[in-house]
Parts: structure tokens; C-alpha cells; sequence
């Protein structure tokens, strides 16, 4: 089959791969029929370079039809329509039984002292082949698996791999109070769709991002955005419009590739310059990640406020302003989201009317074969690519 492959840092090549086969009896097979790009593949693409292996199958965001089930497969059959969580999680054990289904402990991967394992995602997280493939092999095919209906195009249910239950995860963890505000830091897929979830629950909301495009997309659904690069003091400003106290909750959806963070910048040159020997201790010992984000969201929340963290950070020794933290009775709430858990929550918005736009939210949709300058385009915010899924 044709994969898309990583092949060294900045560096992603679609090429020919072997098929994947079931290797436990509850395996099914997936044909793919849609499958995105995210902000996290992003990481993948620089700074945690050290943890691929040249060959790495990327991805993980699929859905598709069924091709083939195994022995023990009796939740699914061969055709039905299925989305996939980015999460592998069993469905049986105690993490999984508490929502905490990016904390499987039947996936965790021992060898990094990381959570559940996760599909096309680095050594750190179990080096499962991704689903930016023509096939993917899933696991607890009678469990992971998201049965979806017919009808509807892909689009509408695609974003139920991550965006939609990350973003929904995101809003959740903000715990933004009735009639309160949400300051949104970042404007990618995740920001975007974490505005409109809190929109739709009537809380008002703040997005704020430095591409034009972003912005754009936000507003039009109704929406207050501020271009980051347009004001010196955004703390201040912010301020200002929330009765001079800030917002009740923020989002950060920025993560680790933050503008604005020149030290950390340097290190993720060096991470991916220097042999994974050196690179792999070093990540795992060093703050690496670019903060611009995450500190101006610990400006900007009020007081006793709280900040959800759906960007992600990867430096075990990032500093923090615990002062201010401990100072502001600021509340941190964060971690990869638990897929399967927000499912039956999210699905009735998919059914009736639209109301998140998701039919809509794809700026790109391409072939397979223009994945490697689909990475090179977003990761540069060229183009207007804001959300972009491959039709392998
Ligand atoms: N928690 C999870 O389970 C989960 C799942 C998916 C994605 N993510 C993470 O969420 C983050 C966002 O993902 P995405 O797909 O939307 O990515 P993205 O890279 O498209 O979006 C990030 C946005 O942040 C903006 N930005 C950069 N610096 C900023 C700053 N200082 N202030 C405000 N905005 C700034 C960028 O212009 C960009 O629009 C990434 O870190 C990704 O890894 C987490
Ligand atoms: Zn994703
Ligand atoms: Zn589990």
C-alpha cells in the first residue's frame, strides 16, 4: 500500500509500504477514506525527530471502511463505516472504565513512562504504524472503533479522530462558569473548533492568533478575535474587555511551536540537528518547548481563574512561573484527549443542523500524494491551510 512515511527531520515522503495483516483476533483492517493533518504531526515533522525511525508511518485521524475483521470480531462487520480515535485504548482497563482513556493501561508505553500508546506517534508513544495510509490495522476492533452512519459525507465525521473530542476536551477542562468567558490562545483546527464549542454553549469567548486567515475564520462565525501582532500588551487589552479582572478560563491551543519563544527555538534546531543518542536525553531532560503561549495565558486569566492546556509541551524541565500560578489561584487542567470519552456527547451536534460547521471546517482536501507539501504549506501557514485531510 502507499503510506506516508517520515524520513528524517522536514522530511516526508509518500512510498510504498507493506500491507498491514491482523495480528490479535479482535484486529480489524481499515481502508482509508479520509484522513487529516494536524498540528500535532507538526512535532513530528521538527523538534521529536529524535523518537522516529526513517519509515514511520504518520497519522492519526483516519476513518474509513472496514476490509477485514479477525476471529474474535463481533461488535463490527466488513463495509461498515468507522472513525478512528487517535488514542489506541483497550476499553477494559481502569484507566479506560474512568474516561482516561489516553492513560490505557493496557497501551501505556513503559519504556518512556508515557500514556496510552497512540497511532502514528513517535517512540514515545508505542511507534503504531499512522493512518495517513491506504490501510491501517486497529486494534480492539470491537471496542476502538467509531461506528458511524451512512449518509453524511466524511467531512462530518472525520474531526471525531481528535479535533472535535480534543477540542470538546479543551472546553470541558476550561470550566468556564454560566455566563462566563473563554480566552482561546491559538487558532489552528484545535482553537478554532474549541471557539465554536464554547460559543455554541453560550459562553462568550476571545480567540486570538497572528494569521490573518485564522482570525478571519473565527469572526465570521460571530465570533470576537485579537491578531496577537496588533497589540503590545494583549494581557491589558484583554483585560479591558472583561471588566478590568480577564477572562474566566483560557485555552491554550498553541502548544509547543509557540511564535514568539527565541531560546527555545534554538533547542529544537539542536533536537533535531543531533544524533537521537544525544537528542533523545536531552529532550527528555531539557525545556525545549517554546512558552510565549502558555505564559501569556497565565498573564491573561483572571484571578482563580482556571487554563486548559490542549497544546501540547514536551520539555521535562520547561520553567514555570509557579509564583505567579500559586499567586493567581490559577488552576492547570490539561493532557491528550480522551477520545472515546466525549463520543456520545459530541455526536448529536452532528446529526442536526451542522451547528459546528464541520462539513465546512476542511480548508484543503487532497490526494495522498501531496501530503509531503500539505506538511510543508501548514506548517508554514501558506496557502490558507488551515484544516487539510488526504484521500488516500
Ligand atoms: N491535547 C490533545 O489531545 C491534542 C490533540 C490534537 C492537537 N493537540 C495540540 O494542540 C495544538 C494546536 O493544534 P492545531 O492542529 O490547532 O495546530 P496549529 O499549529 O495549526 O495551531 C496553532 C496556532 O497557534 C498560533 N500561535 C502561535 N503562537 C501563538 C501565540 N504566541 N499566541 C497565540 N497564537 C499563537 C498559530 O498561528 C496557529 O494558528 C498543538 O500543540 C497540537 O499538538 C493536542
Ligand atoms: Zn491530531
Ligand atoms: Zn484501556
Amino acid at each position: 500500500m502507499k503510506a506516508l512515511t517520515w524520513q528524517g527531520v522536514s522530511d516526508v515522503r509518500v512510498e510504498e509500504v507493506p500491507d498491514p495483516a491482523i495480528v490479535n483476533p479482535d484486529d480489524i483492517i481499515v481502508r482509508i477514506t479520509t484522513t487529516g493533518l494536524c498540528g500535532s504531526d507538526l512535532h513530528l515533522y521538527t523538534v521529536l525527530a529524535p523518537f522516529l525511525d526513517p519509515g514511520d508511518v504518520l497519522g492519526h485521524e483516519p476513518m474509513g471502511v472496514v476490509e477485514e475483521i479477525g476471529p474474535g470480531v463481533t461488535n463490527l462487520a466488513v463495509g461498515d463505516r468507522v472513525v478512528i480515535p487517535f488514542n489506541v485504548s483497550c476499553g477494559h482497563c481502569w484507566m479506560c472504565g474512568h474516561g482516561l482513556h489516553s492513560q490505557c493501561e493496557t497501551t501505556q508505553v513503559h519504556e518512556y513512562g508515557t500514556g496510552a500508546s497512540l497511532f502514528g506517534y513517535t517512540k514515545l508513544y508505542g511507534q503504531v504504524p499512522g493512518g495517513q495510509a491506504e490501510l491501517l490495522r486497529v486494534p480492539f476492533g470491537n471496542y476502538l472503533p467509531i461506528k458511524v452512519p451512512e449518509g453524511p459525507p466524511d467531512d462530518r465525521f472525520v474531526f471525531l479522530s481528535d479535533v472535535l473530542p480534543t477540542a470538546w476536551q479543551g472546553v470541558e477542562y476550561a470550566d468556564v462558569p454560566d455566563g462566563g468567558s473563554l480566552v482561546v490562545l491559538g487558532l489552528g483546527p484545535i482553537g478554532d473548533m474549541a471557539c465554536r464549542i464554547a460559543a455554541h454553549r453560550g459562553h462568550r469567548v476571545i480567540g486570538v492568533d497572528l494569521v490573518t486567515e485564522r482570525l478571519e475564520r473565527v469572526r465570521e462565525r460571530g465570533i470576537e478575535v485579537l491578531d496577537l501582532t496588533e497589540h503590545d500588551d494583549l494581557p491589558g487589552t484583554i483585560r479591558e474587555m472583561t471588566d478590568g479582572r480577564g477572562p474566566d478560563s483560557v485555552i491554550d491551543a498553541v502548544g509547543m511551536e509557540a511564535h514568539g519563544s527565541p531560546v527555545a527555538g534554538f533547542a529544537h534546531k539542536l533536537a533535531g540537528l543531533l544524533p537521537d543518542k544525544l537528542a533523545q536525553p536531552m529532550m527528555e531532560n531539557l525545556g525545549v518547548s517554546k512558552l510565549a503561549a502558555l505564559y501569556s495565558g497565565i498573564e491573561i486569566v483572571r484571578r482563580g481563574g482556571t487554563i486548559s492546556l490542549s497544546g501540547v509541551y514536551g520539555g521535562a524541565a520547561d520553567p514555570l512561573p509557579t509564583l505567579q500560578l500559586f499567586d493567581k489561584q490559577i488552576q492547570v487542567r490539561q493532557g491528550q484527549a480522551n477520545v472515546k470519552a466525549w463520543v456520545d456527547d459530541i455526536m448529536p451536534l452532528l446529526a442536526n443542523g451542522d451547528p459546528l460547521g464541520v462539513d465546512s471546517f476542511a480548508t484543503h482536501r487532497l490526494p495522498l500524494s501531496e501530503a509531503p507539501s500539505a506538511y510543508e504549506h501548514f506548517q508554514k501557514k501558506e496557502q490558507g491551510m488551515v484544516k487539510v485531510v488526504f484521500h488516500p
